[in-house]
């Protein structure tokens, strides 16, 4: 069986940046609350009109450069998303034809901030059994056009950006070694977006019930994320018959300061072993994971023959970790 192996990484955050004081000006917030409960001190928003597929296609240009890969190479295209440019289709077909990636098939994941995850999953299949040669799989999201800026509970939390990678079916040791996903629609609504589409179509009420944002009871999501992103890290490294010793980079989804922590303390990771940029662009959804991992990756933190592992936590709700040789 070939090995899925990633060989090129790229990112992209949208110019604008909005801080914790530009906040305190328009929200009953301070910005010692938010740094103090999140880690956020700023995240990116996108320009009026740059779209989802925008800051995917940039991602996705730079992972391809660092492959070496030319769009029309790929084969198998996936985008994690939950703020795509349409309902339908899918943001992964604008991407596509930015790209003039015209020999790939093209899809969008919907598993919230474990989109990036599920979709690496669903791709390193393809490239494992030999439908696939190449793909290319991104997080993205604008959610700064989902969230309610009245609402001081959700909206310093989130963030706009993209994550792409590059996947080669290659021979060899290196590569994706594992992925365990799991989900429980139990939990759908402490986080979701109510409006609209079947369950609440467009309406004067729904606008008016603000259905058409983020809704989120921080608190419960917060107890839930923690369990469930330690109990995967550990299956993840327990399937391998590894220990958290061995992993050289962790990279969580970049949630909240405090999840991250609580969960790589759990685990048993030491602080130079977990990657945290939450900081700088607060909770990009299904982008967090693609984004850090370039980041890590051209800062010349990620080495051949390193153990990365992945972990998300997102609405669903749904989670999963990845595990991989570098
Ligand atoms: O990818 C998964 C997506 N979601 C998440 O990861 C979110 C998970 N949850 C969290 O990150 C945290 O629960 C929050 C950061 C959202 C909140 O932190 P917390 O320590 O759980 O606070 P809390 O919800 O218990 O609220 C504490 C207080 C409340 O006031 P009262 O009721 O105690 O008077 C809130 O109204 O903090 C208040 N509050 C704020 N105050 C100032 C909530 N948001 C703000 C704010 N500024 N922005």
């Amino acid at each position: 069986m070939k090995r899925a192996r990633i060989t090129g990484t790229g990112s992209y955050v949208p110019v604008k940046t909005l801080t914790n004081a530009d906040l305190e000006k328009t929200l009953d917030t301070t910005e010692e609350w938010i740094q103090t409960r999140t880690g956020i001190r700023e995240r990116r928003i996108a320009a009026e009109g740059e779209l989802t597929s925008d800051l995917a296609t940039k991602a996705a240009e730079r992972a391809l450069e660092m492959a070496g890969v030319a769009a029309e190479e790929i084969d198998y295209l996936v985008v994690g998303t939950i703020t795509g440019d349409y309902p339908w289709p899918a943001t992964a077909c604008v991407v596509q034809k930015n790209l003039k990636a015209m020999n790939a098939a093209a899809f969008d994941v919907s598993a919230a901030c474990s989109g990036f995850v599920y979709a690496l999953d669903a791709a390193v299949k393809q490239l494992e059994v030999g439908s696939a040669k190449k793909a290319l799989v991104i997080g993205a999201e604008v959610l700064s056009r989902h969230i309610d800026w009245e609402d001081r509970n959700t909206c310093v939390l989130f963030g706009d950006g993209a994550g792409a990678v590059v996947l080669e079916a290659q021979d060899g040791e290196n590569g994706i070694l594992s992925s365990h996903l799991h989900a429980d629609g139990s939990y759908l609504e402490l986080l979701y977006q109510p409006g609209f589409s079947t369950r609440y179509p467009a309406s004067e009420e729904g606008l008016r019930d603000r259905l058409q944002y983020l809704k989120m009871q921080g608190n419960e999501v917060f107890k839930v994320a923690v369990r469930c992103l330690t109990e995967v890290a550990l299956e993840a490294l327990e399937a391998n018959g590894l220990e958290a010793k061995d992993v050289d980079l962790f990279i969580p989804h970049q949630a909240n300061r405090r999840i991250l922590e609580a969960t790589a303390k759990r685990v048993g990771f030491n602080e130079d072993q977990v990657f945290i940029n939450v900081d700088r662009y607060g909770n990009t959804s299904g982008a967090t994971i693609p984004i850090a991992l370039d980041e890590a990756n051209r800062a010349g933190r990620v080495k051949e023959g390193d153990l990365l592992l992945f972990d998300a936590f997102g609405g669903g709700f749904t989670w999963g970790a990845v595990l991989l040789r570098w």
